[in-house]
């Protein structure tokens, strides 16, 4: 079961923010009722005099003075008192970041349409390339990076922390912890083109041993071919047009205007998270993207049938 939802938090920043969203929401419902009762309580009076009948009015002027003065004190203390909440959320936060040194380091680019998402190590072979799916452990502090190859886009996991834009020449960084292991939803929160809506991302939250056995198997090449079969749609990788994009570690692809693909069959989704990982979703995706995504920068790849069918095993080899 995914969380996409900013009121059932399970990050540091969303249960802060939560809170002051349901703050804000109790204050405004019992102002609402105060000036609607007074609104009423206004109207019953008017209806129950007799027409003409201005009573003693010097008296009500004084009385209305002293009514009007009353709530315009009570709502400027109300809106500093709302002032003074967001702004102590907001330092929460904000917070001061701790040493660099013990955070998860994760960088992660937008482009149209997708997420590169880099985990940094002081040691360059420990580092991790994947797309679009985040794994952290849980209670640890993540330390993102936020970079844009293109236009402005915008991160945001509304379960676990706020928006934060990806702007380009800009990098912005963003720090949360995850208190629940699971799986989170996210999506681009910037309009950035065509195929903004289904531009997401996951993150999977486990527990720290699991994050580290997730990195070790990430760091290896790329399974070789254990079929025929597999062994040909790695040839038909290697001579189409998909090296020209895409990378698997250990063959001879190393571009990065597409995802990485070294350990494509270990997401459990393709085309930026919004198609599930299946033989046939991956089949449709690579023959025709634009009616799947229309205005995806990848291109259509028509393939003989045994070569797409041997292309997609290869694919989903690469655990
Ligand atoms: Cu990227 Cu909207």
């Amino acid at each position: 079961m995914e969380l996409h939802d900013v009121l059932t938090p399970a990050g540091s920043d969303a249960e802060s923010v939560a809170l002051l969203w349901w703050g804000f929401l109790l204050v405004t419902t019992v102002v609402y009722l105060l000036v609607i009762g007074a609104l009423w309580l206004a109207i019953r009076r008017a209806r129950a005099r007799a027409p003409g009948d201005n009573g003693d009015l010097p008296r009500r002027d004084a009385r209305s003075k002293t009514a009007v003065a009353t709530a315009m004190a009570a709502t400027v203390l109300v809106l500093l008192g709302l002032l003074a909440g967001d702004f102590v959320v907001g330092r929460a936060v904000l917070g001061e970041l701790e040493p660099y040194g013990e955070a998860v380091r994760i960088r992660v680019t937008g482009q149209q349409f997708w997420w590169q998402v880099e985990y940094d190590d002081d040691i360059p072979s420990r580092q991790v390339v994947t797309a679009n799916e985040l794994v952290v452990p849980v209670g640890r502090p993540i330390q993102l990076y936020l970079r844009s190859r293109d236009v402005i886009h915008s991160f945001w996991l509304p379960a676990l922390a706020g928006k934060k834009d990806l702007i380009p020449g800009i990098t912005n960084t963003l720090r949360f912890s995850v208190t629940r292991a699971g799986r989170y939803e996210g999506q681009c929160a910037e309009f950035c083109g065509y195929q903004h809506a289904n531009m997401r991302t996951y993150l999977t939250a486990v527990s720290p041993q699991e994050f580290e056995d997730w990195k070790a198997r990430q760091r290896q090449p790329a399974a070789a071919p254990s079929t025929t079969e597999q062994q040909r749609g790695r040839d038909v990788f290697e001579r189409s047009s998909c090296v020209l994009c895409h990378a698997i570690q250990g063959t001879r692809a190393s571009a990065s205007v597409g995802p990485d693909l070294t350990h494509f069959a270990s997401r459990p989704r393709i085309a930026a998270s919004s198609l599930p990982n299946s033989a046939g979703f991956l089949a449709a995706w690579i023959t025709e993207p634009q009616k799947l995504k229309p205005g995806t920068n990848m291109p259509p790849t028509r393939l003989p049938p045994a070569d797409l069918e041997a292309l997609v095993a290869y694919l989903g080899s690469l655990r």
